[in-house]
């Protein structure tokens, strides 16, 4: 059977005999190694892709173009100490992951603190760790900031979140940048003026800059061109009606990626280039100064350099109804399907040249029907208990979103780099799973 169409990225391959390979290693090897549920990490590929936005970043606007990572999509400590040492910022949006980015030794001068609510336990630990910039969603919380800060005698540096009106067609929950988003101050209504004008009289903090940021998985570059025109024309309105100059524009999260064969391969830098070359001339002709320019990519950094393994525990056929793939794992370490009805590839990892002609819902054990990997998913008609499946594309939103849900611990994290492989994160036991309890 022909199944080079699965291969969906250039990490993912196959031996003559069937056997799927991962970043040019043996996933029933790793899977006899470490055992399932398991996520793998390609970290050539993490770096890889990180240089790819650093790099054009840089091509672009020169030392004015910056790249951080949206740790949200994947955190764990090795990320960070990537991270760093790639030469990205990153951005964290809680306690835990500005903790995590800490105690791995981050420079916590390139991180940005986002969340649209941040408790004054959350400022006071921030500017503990001594986090670069703040990005701020609201004018509570600017005047919180700059309370907190001015009572410790410092300036905090601050970015405004702004949304920029701009619907960009993903699924909903992930669409952030309309006017009617929980996130930052919508400039139509008046508010991200009103909040600019507020961070400027403010003594505890200074304003850097602007963030916005439409939404994930956009694979269009044309949608972040339209948001470049809106908030440069932003840009020139507050230096028209404040004097304001901005050092920083944040461009937001960064493109999509490729969970299924359908979907479109994307060339990030040609798209950066295309966006940067619109926001040139943008810049030049509104007239005014061009500023530090930022993307904050997640999804793409990680999401294609992942991949969960499984063992099939029971194959359930209800004839004339429906097939089922019970898999040691589900929900509990990737909700996606169960939230967003994200498509995946799913793969019977040591048989790729077997004949796939049963379809099955590939469906997890936590206890409710809901918990699915992926429904009609074609399979070998002779799966069976103890068979490895391995399911594509899970490096981001999947152990960042993972949980504990009928107290199933978590999977391990391996990263696999240059043939070899270690262990990220252990695999939670029963005693972790217990130990917070009383
Ligand atoms: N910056 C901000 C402010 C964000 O809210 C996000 C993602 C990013 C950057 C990174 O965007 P990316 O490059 O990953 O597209 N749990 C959902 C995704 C939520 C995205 C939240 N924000 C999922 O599994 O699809």
């Amino acid at each position: 059977m022909d199944f080079s169409k699965d291969l969906i990225c250039e990490n993912v391959t196959a031996t003559a005999d069937g056997r799927l390979h991962f970043a040019g290693q043996d996933t029933v090897a790793l899977a006899e190694q470490y055992g399932t549920p398991l996520y793998l990490m390609d970290e050539d590929r993490i770096r890889n892709r990180a240089r790819v936005y650093r790099d054009t970043l840089r091509e672009c606007f020169g030392d004015k173009g910056h790249a951080l990572y949206a740790s949200k999509a994947c955190s764990f400590k090795r990320m960070y100490a990537i991270m760093a040492e790639e030469g990205l910022g990153v951005d964290v949006v809680s306690c835990g992951e500005m903790a995590t980015a800490y105690k791995a030794g981050f420079p916590m001068e390139r991180a940005y603190f986002h969340s649209n609510n941040k408790t004054d336990g959350d400022i006071e630990y921030a500017l503990d760790c001594g986090v670069g910039c703040f990005v701020v969603d609201h004018p509570e919380e600017l005047t919180a900031i700059s309370t907190i800060a001015a009572r410790r005698g410092i300036v905090q540096p601050v970015m405004l979140r702004i949304t920029p009106g701009i619907d960009c067609h993903t699924y909903e929950a992930v669409a952030t940048g309309k006017v009617d988003s929980k996130f930052g101050s919508a400039i139509v209504t008046g508010d991200a003026a009103r909040i600019t004008r507020q961070a400027l009289d403010l003594s505890g903090v200074k304003l850097e800059g602007f963030h916005c940021h439409i939404g994930s998985q956009v694979f269009d570059a044309s949608v972040y061109i339209a948001t470049v025109d809106v908030m440069v024309d932003f840009l020139k309105e507050m230096q028209d009606a404040f004097g304001y100059t901005t050092e920083k524009l944040d461009i937001g999260g960064g493109f999509g990626v490729r969970y299924v064969a359908a979907d479109p391969v994307i060339d990030i830098a040609a798209s950066i280039r295309e966006v940067a070359e619109y926001m040139k001339k943008k810049v030049a002709e509104v007239g005014i100064s061009m500023p530090h320019v930022y993307m904050e990519p997640g999804r793409s950094i990680v999401a294609d350099a992942g991949m969960t393994l499984y063992t099939v525990g029971a194959v359930k056929r209800i004839e004339g109804y429906k097939n089922y793939v019970s898999v040691d794992g589900g929900m509990s370490d990737n909700p996606r399907f169960a939230l967003y009805g994200s498509e995946y590839t799913v793969l019977p990892a040591a048989r790729m040249g077997a004949p796939r002609d049963m379809i099955a819902d590939v469906v997890g054990r936590c206890c409710e029907s809901g918990d699915i990997i992926q429904p009609d998913v074609p399979m070998p008609a002779d799966m069976k208990r103890g068979d490895l499946v391995a399911v594509l594309t899970t490096g981001a939103y999947n152990y960042s979103m993972a949980s504990n849900y009928n107290r199933i611990p978590r999977p391990p994290v391996v990263m696999l780099r240059d043939g070899e492989s270690y262990l990220a994160v252990r695999r939670e036991t029963l005693d972790d799973i217990v130990s917070l309890d009383e």
